[in-house]
């Protein structure tokens, strides 16, 4: 089969009565490179059983697409890569990225045009404490936190460039781009997130320093959240904001960020939690017009890749997110009860201090959703 070739890898029949399953959610995935080709099977397997026991479907289709699909071709995916995943209802990916290939190349060959294309303006990022894992931070035992991330703008652009290579008066200018349309759609998630949560929305900044975009950023947040009742706004600095994560993790509800923001405290709260491999994203089309994708924050781990050590519990995490955006909110609700009861009973992957591998976590996780040992 060509690299080219999707390959539907999960049937939508009912395991147990062989009959066409009515409701079935259309997936694609891309487990894509170094620990991702190993969590990403272990979610799509809880995800499964999860899915029968509410009987409906999940059709897979797995796109085989990265970095070895880079150096073979050239390119991370097919040049109508993007087309393909539209028809989909959602996309599940593992991690992009390799030592031995520019970053510049696979993530923006992959992963941020899936973003920009499908106007996944929101990347919903939450952080909260799990039953059995202990935070480096004291106090954090009650951390409950949502960071909202602005995810196609901001200080990710292309606009700038490099002039005179290799010459003594060689430049390099990265313009920041900020407009109140972005910034507007993202505040008002944020806001409206909060609504249902604790009310607080904390708005991160640095218009201190950066004398432009950041007090538009202050100014637009603003706008958009006066005179929403139950909101309560507070902005703070980024540089304070990332030592009151330390030194107050649960003083947050929800965090709204710029693009670059955003991505740096959602690892520095994921590590708070006990391991940025427990993290789960969701990079959101709120509107629905193009699919959305769900991913965990962490990357490909090309320094632990291979060993079987990895932590699936992001990746999980990430596909209950996207149970519950295809309108299965209680197998959602189940995988997280399953991977946190595992986690609640001791069994832990080596970033946790544990001793079990992807596999072992994997299959307690599954036997709490229904798999019968002998199965496998
Ligand atoms: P990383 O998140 O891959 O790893 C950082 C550290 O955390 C490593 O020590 C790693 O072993 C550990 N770690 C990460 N996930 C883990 C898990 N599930 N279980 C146990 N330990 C885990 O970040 P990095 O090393 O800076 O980046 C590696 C590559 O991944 C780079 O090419 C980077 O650009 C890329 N990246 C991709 C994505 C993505 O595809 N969404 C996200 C972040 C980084
Ligand atoms: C993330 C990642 C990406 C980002 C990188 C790999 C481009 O760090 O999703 O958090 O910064 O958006
Ligand atoms: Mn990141």
């Amino acid at each position: 089969m060509s690299a080219n070739t999707p390959r539907t890898v999960t049937a939508t029949t009912d395991r147990h009565n062989g009959i066409t399953n009515p409701r079935t959610h259309d997936v694609a995935v891309i487990a894509g490179d170094g620990i991702g080709r190993e969590v990403v099977p272990a979610a799509i397997r809880c995800l499964d059983l999860a899915a029968a026991r509410h009987g409906f479907g999940l059709a897979w289709t797995e796109y085989d697409w990265g970095s070895d699909h880079y150096r073979r071709h050239g390119a991370m995916m097919p040049p109508d890569g993007l087309d393909r995943l539209h028809a989909h209802d959602a996309i599940f990916l593992g991690a992009v990225g390799a030592p031995d290939i520019p970053d510049t190349e696979t993530l923006w060959g992959l992963l941020i045009p899936i973003r920009r294309r499908f106007s996944q303006y929101v990347n919903l990022r939450p952080v909260r404490t799990l039953p059995g894992v202990p935070s480096p931070v004291r106090g954090a035992d009650t951390m409950d936190l949502v960071i909202v991330r602005e995810n196609v703008e901001g200080e990710y652009s292309e606009v700038g460039g490099r002039i005179y290579r290799g010459e003594p008066a060689e430049a390099a200018i990265q313009e920041a781009v900020f407009t109140r349309a972005g910034i507007t759609r993202v505040a008002a998630f944020a806001a409206e997130l909060a609504a249902g949560r604790r009310g607080l929305v904390t708005s991160v900044t640095k218009s201190n320093g950066i004398v432009h975009t950041m007090p538009f950023w202050d100014e637009v947040v603003k706008q958009t959240l006066a005179g929403r009742p139950g909101v309560r706004l507070e902005k703070i600095l980024v540089d304070a904001m990332a030592a009151k994560l330390v030194l107050a993790p649960t003083a947050f509800d929800v965090i709204v960020a710029s693009n670059l923001f955003g991505d740096i405290l959602s690892d520095l709260a994921g590590a708070i939690a006990g391991s940025i491999g427990v993290a789960p994203s969701a990079n959101l089309n709120p509107e629905r017009d193009h699919p959305s994708m769900f991913e965990p924050v962490h990357g490909s781990a090309p320094d632990i890749a291979g060993q079987g050590v990895a932590n699936p519990v992001g990746q999980m995490w990430a596909g209950a997110m996207m149970l519950d955006h295809l309108g299965e909110p209680a197998a959602a609700a189940d995988v997280v009860a399953a991977f946190e009861a595992v986690l609640a009973a001791g069994v832990r992957t080596p970033d946790l201090g544990g001793t079990a591998g992807t596999e072992e976590f994997t299959d307690a996780v599954a036997r709490h959703l229904g798999e019968a040992p002998a199965q496998r």
